[in-house]
């Protein structure tokens, strides 16, 4: 998608290096930044310069291709995985396509390990692409039906950034709003701030205010009185981790949203590729929800009168916080999920149906 006019993926390998969009600085920085060895690539995902499940799957991807570039020998090669996969916790794609590059490169020790590597990567990066475009071309058809009912303005909310700059292009939440502005549909965003690392504000309102697709940033609260007042006509979100039973782990507050869709009868929709869906784990409760640094909640970071950006505290200093990355929507709540090969419930038995 655009970025002042000009066409990006967010993450793209060239002369030896990969390339990122540095998303702790946008929007008020535009960077692009040179990941030259393994460990750039970890602290990358760690520090969420690259973030949002399929884009932490494609780093990871691209990251054990740089381990294969330094040193190709097997033991560097599996500590190099296993250290990415350990990353972040909560988004499955990190441990998918750290499993698929292994799988491709096992047994390879030949010259041609590093292509092998570097063309894995890039195949799971287009796949991924490939994938967002269809779940917009799939969620259009919600959207459409919508408009042909109301013939007026669809109104919908997101949560947290499931736009490109979280996969590889197109987003997950964000391709069927971009599917339904290309074809004319007229489409407005209420964009969730998503505190505490404001990724609705700094990242979903900036790249659809590039696409000139009507947006409003809200606060995360102010959701369900939209509701009530009828100004909602759907919800889309992302996720980290769908189970087979269609419970979906998405960012912290998904949920609340999920309860007040269900409440105001508001379709409740999960757009995701079939990488973030987690075949193992029968159980919400055993989810690795990510606890991040409490620094994120108590300070705030922004651009000063003299365009600098600055970090500052805006809680008491003796005060204690608690920094929980996710929650878990139960399947119950969910309309349905937005697949790559269509729209299902989100049940065992519409999952199976679509992929196995
Ligand atoms: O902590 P983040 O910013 O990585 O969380 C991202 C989300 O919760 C997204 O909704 C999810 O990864 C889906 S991205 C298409």
């Amino acid at each position: 998608m655009r970025i002042e006019g000009k066409e990006y993926r967010t993450i793209w390998f060239e002369n030896n290096v990969i390339k990122i969009i540095d998303q702790t600085k946008l929007p008020h920085q535009f960077i692009i930044k040179e990941l030259k060895t393994v460990k750039d690539a970890i602290n990358a995902i760690k520090v969420m310069e690259v973030r949002g499940a399929p884009l932490i799957g494609g780093t990871a991807a691209y990251g054990l291709a740089l381990a294969v570039q330094e040193n190709n020998d097997s033991e560097f090669i599996k500590k190099s995985a296993k250290d990415l996969i350990q990353s972040r916790p909560t988004a499955i794609n990190l441990k998918w396509a750290v499993d698929r590059m292994m799988n491709k490169l096992s047994g390879i020790n030949s010259d041609q390990i590093l292509d092998i590597a570097l063309n894995e990567a890039k195949e799971i990066c287009d796949e991924d692409e490939k994938f967002c475009e269809n779940i917009g071309i799939n969620g259009l058809k919600i959207i459409e039906e919508i408009y042909n009912k109301k013939k007026d303005t669809v109104n919908i909310l997101t949560h947290c950034n499931a736009g490109w700059l979280a996969t590889i292009n197109w987003g997950t939440a964000t391709s069927p709003i971009y599917h339904a502005h290309k074809k004319g549909i007229p489409v407005h965003v209420w964009v969730d701030e998503t505190r505490p690392r404001n990724q609705g504000a700094n990242l979903t309102s900036y790249e659809l205010n590039e696409e000139e697709i009507p947006n409003t940033i809200i606060a995360d609260n102010t959701g369900g009185i939209l509701m009530q007042r009828g100004e909602v006509d759907m919800c889309i979100v992302g996720t980290d981790r769908t189970l087979s039973n269609g419970d979906v782990c998405n960012k912290i507050g998904t949920y609340l949203k999920a309860l007040a869709a269900h409440d105001n009868n508001v379709p409740f929709y999960v757009a995701l590729p079939s990488s973030t869906i987690d075949w193992d784990i029968k159980d919400a409760k055993d989810i690795p929800i990510e606890e991040r640094n409490s620094e994120e909640l108590s300070h705030v970071e922004g651009i000063d009168e003299n365009n600098e950006l600055k970090k500052v505290l805006i809680y008491p200093t003796k005060s204690k916080a608690m920094n929980l990355a996710f929650d878990v929507t139960p399947a119950k709540y969910v309309t349905g999920l937005i697949t790559e090969k269509g729209i299902t419930e989100a049940s065992f038995d519409g999952l199976k149906k679509l992929f196995k």
